[in-house]
């Protein structure tokens, strides 16, 4: 482990890539499939660590797995998963810890849940509060129910109405998954819109999910049942598109174009603040076939709120935009940014200072006042701290700037194994 990877600067930038199967749909088809009674096929699942934990844990709790090149069988056993004698290790996977605590609420007997040193920083207070009112026993460490989690699981879990404090698809994903297994409806009610796919693969694999949208929020209704076996296909990561497009957006002589990505709103909204920044990005949508095209553009300084990008994962990308914009980028209520795979608000800020920018905070707000071009970026160091996006942001600004050094860099197997391949690519 520790891996110092070295990122040259890129005199020009053309070409195509795929990026991996959406990591979050990838968790969700593993686990819905292990749930089903029968056998389901993922075509396009993603290649990274985060989803292999998932893989081996649902194989641990009594789920059949085969590969055969681009596709994954799964056979879910016909009396349901089992608690498995030894740890789940969820390595470095917030997803697959806090999803899996919703599945095993409802599976009767003692689980632990275990992670890597990042992951076992990570709060899980926000699906235990939910789950125990669901009449699940969550054990964890501290205030923050920090992993190693010893859940004891029940046949007998109850539906609740719950409202989510924070922005969270994770937190509605567990209580969501929890629920399929309960006695009663369950209503999760959230006030900005999270990506949505935990209600929409349910839905397509035959549960009843209502959802109804309220000013920025939405309230999800759900009747228990069990998931059918299906084929679900992956579409690409729009989280590991948002690397490229910045890049394309920020390097001097660039065109670069990611093919069939994902499109959901609460995904995409990088797009509408890269636009508004003054990037040419053309988004084709609809069908298999969606793709993004980013080309070189003079950026100039915007105001980037949380709730247009639920989640902030594109967050240490578009820091590399800003610090390469005209004028000082606003990035408001980033708070959620500190309980990342690590500090990503202080990560963030790292990065921008790193390049060469002026960077400050206030309070859950951060400021980065760019450079005006990428080519006066500065050269760099940067520790990735285990965080995988910390290091594509980090190796895009040294291609599109002066070059950099990651110390870490082999932390990006965790979402995007192929990453410097790909980028290597448009060079
Ligand atoms: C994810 C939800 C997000 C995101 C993560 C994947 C998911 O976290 O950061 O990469 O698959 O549900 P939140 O729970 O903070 O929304």
């Amino acid at each position: 482990m520790n891996d110092s990877r070295t990122v040259g600067p890129a005199s020009a930038l053309r070409g195509m890539v795929r990026v991996p199967g959406d990591k979050s749909a990838s968790h969700r088809a593993l686990m819905l499939s292990a749930m089903a009674d029968g056998e389901s096929t993922i075509v396009g699942l993603s290649p990274g660590l985060d989803v292999q934990s998932t893989a081996v844990i649902i194989e641990q709790l009594g789920a059949q797995r085969s590969v055969s090149g681009e596709t994954v069988a799964v056979v879910g056993p016909a009396d349901g998963l089992r608690p498995s004698g030894a740890a789940l290790d969820c390595g470095n996977s917030g997803t697959t810890m806090r999803l899996l605590a919703g599945i095993v609420s409802g599976v009767a007997g003692t689980h632990t849940l275990v992670g890597d040193a990042s992951l076992s920083k990570r709060p899980m207070d926000r699906v235990a509060q939910p789950l125990t009112l669901m009449g699940a026993g969550v054990m964890g460490q501290g205030e923050r129910v920090t992993a190693p989690l010893t859940i004891e699981g029940t046949a007998s879990l109850r539906g609740i109405e719950f409202h989510v404090p924070v922005a969270s698809a994770q937190v509605k994903s567990a209580i969501l998954l929890a629920a399929t297994q309960a006695t009663g409806h369950t209503v999760v009610i959230e006030d900005i819109r999270t990506r949505s796919t935990t209600e929409d693969m349910l839905r397509h694999a035959g549960l009843t999910v209502h959802s109804v949208e309220h000013g920025d929020g939405r309230t999800v209704t759900l009747t228990p049942g069990r998931p059918s076996p299906m084929t679900w296909h992956i579409p690409g990561d729009p989280s590991q598109a948002a690397f490229f497009a910045v890049l394309g957006a920020v390097h001097p002589d660039a065109v670069v174009e990611v093919e069939a990505i994902d499109t959901a709103p609460e995904r995409i909204g990088f797009v509408a603040v890269l636009e508004r920044m003054g990037a040419v990005l053309s988004l084709r949508t609809g069908g298999p076939g969606s793709s993004l095209r980013s080309e070189s553009s003079n950026l100039v300084a915007t105001e980037i709120f949380a709730s247009e990008i639920p989640s902030v994962d594109e967050v240490p990308a578009l820091t590399v935009a800003a610090a390469a914009a005209k004028g000082v980028s606003a990035f408001r209520a980033m708070g959620e940014l500190r309980v990342k795979e690590s500090d990503r608000f202080s990560g963030c800020l790292e990065l921008a200072a790193a390049l060469g920018c002026r960077a400050w905070s206030e309070g859950d707000d951060f400021f980065v006042e760019g450079v005006g071009s990428a080519r006066s970026f500065q050269p760099f160091s940067l520790g990735a701290s285990l965080d995988h996006r910390m290091v594509m942001a980090s190796a895009i600004a040294g291609a599109a700037g002066s070059g950099c050094t990651i110390r870490g860099a082999e932390t990006v197997t965790s979402s995007y194994p192929r990453f410097f391949d790909d980028l290597a690519s448009l060079q």
